[in-house]
């Protein structure tokens, strides 16, 4: 079944939001907090090893359900059923999005054109296991026979981003290779990771889908003829993989055949680390951790399908992102985890957010007249308090915050790790609480400082609070419990492409700048800068010059 082309703000449940959000956009939380002992079980689920408190935001139980109701008008239900049963709801590219498919059950079906894929899934995911644990025993070694010391992945996007924060979130979990990884085109990029690297002991991963990626052919290219000045040509066979969906690229490129892994068209890039393009992450953390990050996105995949919608956490995280973005024109969201392993979960969240649901046309190729993807940043607390958290809390701007800490400390530090938690906690709730002038005196007040000098310092130490947080407490940051946060968010996308009335899955405005960084190649190899505005023939004319 096709995906329904409702627009949202046709609906009874958009033009009830609206009056609503007229009724209670003053509402303070402080005050429904006052009002009702039981707001913060209401407003939170627990679920598995999560508890996901939504307690301060601002809505009612009201709010909660014509946002509900909002989901059910843009038929939801049917565009889960459509997704996970292989339909191709990426019309404008006329595919299916199955990353579900690759952390489903081996005993699993799931169609696409009348095939069921999931034998294929499993194929790949013998041949990473298998390979994964002879590079990890040293069964497979470099061209002079020493075990691999250093894998590199090279690739860009949802070919790097992915891999790379779970390689940084699960070094806890880490074996004895070194990973690194190359994708910038900036030259600076790759020479600094060679430096690093014994030709001898490197094992070299391409991963991407196209094979044709700028960036990444470039970075392979450089890397190939540095490690053809030390090791005979035949060695390319030992020392580098790839994964992708164009064998014929990567064949001629050198790679055997044996060493290639597959990708398929229905595993978009920002959401395939589930696939192949996770290798990396299996030989950093081995196969079983690597499955059991997939194992956990499956847990979430089951609770997305089967939650009532009120206990559904990425629908509720959705709903709620939706209100601030389209009632209160909150532009941004931030993501703070507490813990320094997520130091790059926004980097990549920015990415699978920000290439889906960044699209201003909808499902029947009309210009929106309304918001659609929020900006994505942040950084891990309790750093980001330091550098921009001053903004949050008395800026001018509404910037609902996502707040992720796990209860354990996986180096068991109580005196760290009691410190981090309160912060995580006090955060949310300063931002809630705000601090009114009353406050502010009764604090001088308390330190014996005479009134008459400080009062007219009192506004700037005001803060207004009604700062709108989530809470996603974890127990422990395992392999499996990340699998599940990371399905959390990509389903939260979905949700809001689908209530949007926008296609999540296609990125023609990245494919536009890489046409036109392809011209601009062109002329700077001819020395020419015409045929451009004359803003860009200025800058072209200035670099050729040099
Ligand atoms: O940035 C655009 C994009 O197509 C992403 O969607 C993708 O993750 C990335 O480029 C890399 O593509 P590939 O894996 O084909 O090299």
């Amino acid at each position: 079944m096709a995906l329904s082309k409702t627009n949202p703000t046709t609906t009874k449940a958009w033009q009830n939001l609206r009056e609503h959000f007229s009724e209670t956009k003053n509402l303070k939380m402080t005050d429904l907090f006052a009002n009702d002992d039981s707001r913060a079980d209401t407003f939170s689920i627990e679920w598995d090893d999560f508890l996901v408190d939504f307690s301060k935001n601002r809505i009612t139980e009201e709010t909660l359900d014509l946002l509900l109701k909002l989901a059910k008008e843009t038929h939801l239900q049917d565009a889960i059923e459509s997704q996970f049963s292989g339909k191709s709801i990426n019309e404008t590219e006329d595919r299916a999005v199955l990353h579900t498919a690759l952390r489903a059950p081996e005993n699993a079906t799931v169609l696409v054109n009348g095939v069921n894929i999931i034998p294929q899934i499993y194929q790949a995911k013998k041949q990473i296991q298998s390979f994964t644990n002879q590079v990890i025993n040293g069964e497979v070694t470099g061209f002079t026979g020493r075990p691999f010391t250093d894998v590199v992945n090279i690739g860009i996007g949802g070919s790097d981003l992915g891999p790379a924060m779970v390689v940084e979130a699960l070094q806890f979990y880490k074996n004895q290779l070194t990973t690194h990884f190359v994708s910038n085109v900036d030259g600076d990029h790759v020479n600094e990771i060679i430096k690093k690297l014994n030709p001898e002991t490197t094992l070299f991963v391409i991963v991407s889908k196209s094979f044709t990626t700028q960036e990444t052919l470039s970075n392979a290219n450089t890397i190939r003829e540095w490690f053809l000045k030390y090791a005979p040509e035949h060695s390319i066979a030992k020392h580098f993989v790839a994964v992708s969906a164009n064998g014929k690229g990567v064949q001629e490129f050198g790679i055997r055949p044996d060493n290639i892994f597959p990708m398929w068209d229905w595993v978009g890039g920002r959401f395939s680390l589930w696939s192949a393009v996770g290798l990396s992450i299996s030989l950093s953390i081995g196969y079983d951790n690597f499955d059991k990050l997939l194992q956990g996105a499956h847990k979430m995949d089951t609770h997305f399908k089967t939650a009532a919608f009120n206990e559904n956490i990425p629908i509720v995280l959705a709903l709620i992102s939706i209100w601030y973005n389209n009632f209160f024109n909150a532009e941004s969201e931030a993501v703070i985890p507490y813990t320094q392993y997520l130091n790059q979960f926004a980097t990549y969240l920015q990415q699978a957010v920000m290439e889906s649901n960044g699209k201003s046309v909808d499902r029947n190729g009309q210009p929106l007249n309304y918001q659609t993807g929020t900006i994505i940043w942040g950084e891990p607390g309790t750093n980001s308090q330091h550098a921009f958290f001053q903004l949050i809390h008395q800026g001018t701007k509404l910037i609902p915050a996502d707040f992720i800490g796990f209860a354990e400390s996986l180096h068991e530090n109580k005196d760290h790790q009691d410190k981090l938690i309160s912060n995580f906690i006090a955060q949310t709730e300063a931002l809630m609480k705000g601090k009114t002038a009353a406050d502010v005196l009764a604090e001088y007040e308390k330190q014996g400082k005479s009134l008459g000098n400080i009062q007219s310092l009192v506004p700037f130490k005001v803060f207004k609070g009604n700062n709108p947080t989530n809470t996603i407490f974890i127990k422990k940051l395992t392999p499996e419990s990340l699998g599940k946060l990371i399905g959390l968010y990509e389903h939260k996308i979905f949700v809001q492409g689908i209530v949007w009335n926008i296609y999540s899955y296609d990125q023609f405005g990245v494919e536009f700048g890489k046409q036109l960084a392809t011209n601009i190649l062109q002329d700077i190899k001819n020395n020419t800068f015409a045929n451009h505005d004359a803003s860009s023939a200025k800058i072209l004319k200035y670099y050729l010059k040099k």
